[in-house]
């Protein structure tokens, strides 16, 4: 299954390939009748679009589809790979190779979309925090003109194997380390991160969504892994606004943000954790409002920090 999105973010469209193509949509025939079991994984047929998805799976509008379609595509939601595509970057993820690890989601094509709106130009080096699937990096090697060394860091040793695994350029190092220790010394023209940042309390903070430990050193330290000119660009969201903000003003960074789009929470392990979802809408980064199949929202945020003195 290939979803590929526009540059713009603005309309999904659902492809079958390969087997899918016999298995699913029916083209179990050739040209002279015979029959087809698979076809070759290049080649594929468009079935179903879905404007301005929320989430890379968007269950409630997949589900305003005309029924053949709605239920093609959530058979080819099943295909053990999916294929993500978002200004000529493509990944092929399958989840059950790599258990546990963070496939690509929409914050990672926000985070892609606002750097390449940003601007790209000028970054030699870059170091992409938390790696997981690789796809910002891939967007990184394909559209930053002057990178020549791109490193990428995760502390779950499947997740850096899975970075290497997609992530196949001469340009690239990958390291599997926790970020906060392993990167002590360096600097980079660009640091990007799609961390976790769902704050809870006693947070432990070994798993890709909870506590805002890599934020907290980021905001701490990042300066000093930053070149002159360099710039961190992070994910970060209106459920840790509240502790974001105070550490970004007590730092040596400023901020901007480059884009700010709501999307609905959904986070199965928080949303089915009733004490941690009260906590999180007591911190007032959730908003509750029952709108286009879901109840709750909150905002992504990439934002970019440099250094308060130039
Ligand atoms: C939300 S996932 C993002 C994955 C990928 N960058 C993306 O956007 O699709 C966060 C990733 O950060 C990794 N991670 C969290 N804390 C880390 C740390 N201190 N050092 C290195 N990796 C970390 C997790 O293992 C996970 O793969």
């Amino acid at each position: 299954m290939i979803q590929r999105f526009t540059d713009d973010l603005s309309r999904q469209n659902f492809f079958a390939c390969g087997a899918e193509l016999a298995g699913v949509l029916g083209l179990d025939r050739d040209a002279e009748g015979n029959r087809i079991a698979a076809w070759p994984n290049d080649v594929e047929r468009f079935v179903a679009s879905i404007e301005n998805p929320l989430l890379l799976t968007d269950a409630w509008r997949i589900g305003q589809l005309a029924p053949r379609q709605r239920d093609t595509v959530f058979k080819l939601l099943e295909s053990p790979v999916r294929v993500t595509e978002f200004r000529g970057v493509s990944l092929a993820f399958e989840q059950s190779r790599w258990p546990g690890v963070w496939g690509p989601n929409v914050d990672t094509l926000l985070c892609c979309r606002a750097l390449g709106d940003r601007g790209l130009s000028n970054i030699g080096s870059a170091v992409e925090l938390g790696s997981g699937s690789g796809f910002i990096s891939k967007f990184l090697l394909a559209h930053a003109p002057d990178l020549s060394a791109m490193t990428l860091v995760d502390r779950y040793a499947a997740a850096a194997e899975c970075s290497r695994a997609h992530v196949q350029d001469a340009r690239c190092e990958v390291i599997n380390d926790d970020a906060m220790v392993a990167l002590q010394g360096r600097r980079f023209d660009l640091v990007v991160t799609n961390p976790p940042y769902i704050p809870r309390p006693r947070s432990i903070a070994d798993n890709a969504y909870e506590g805002v430990d890599l934020l907290a050193f980021l905001t701490h330290h990042g300066s000093d892994m930053l070149t002159k000119n360099g710039r961190i660009v992070t994910i970060t969201s209106s459920l840790c606004a509240h502790l974001f903000e105070p550490m970004v003003a007590s730092s040596s960074l400023i901020a901007r943000v480059l884009s700010a789009t709501e999307v609905p929470l959904k986070v199965l392990n928080v949303l089915n954790n009733a004490s941690w979802l009260e906590y999180l809408i007591a911190a007032r980064g959730v908003r509750c409002e029952v709108r286009d199949g879901y109840e709750l929202w909150h905002e992504v945020r990439v934002v970019e920090l440099t250094h308060r003195t130039k």
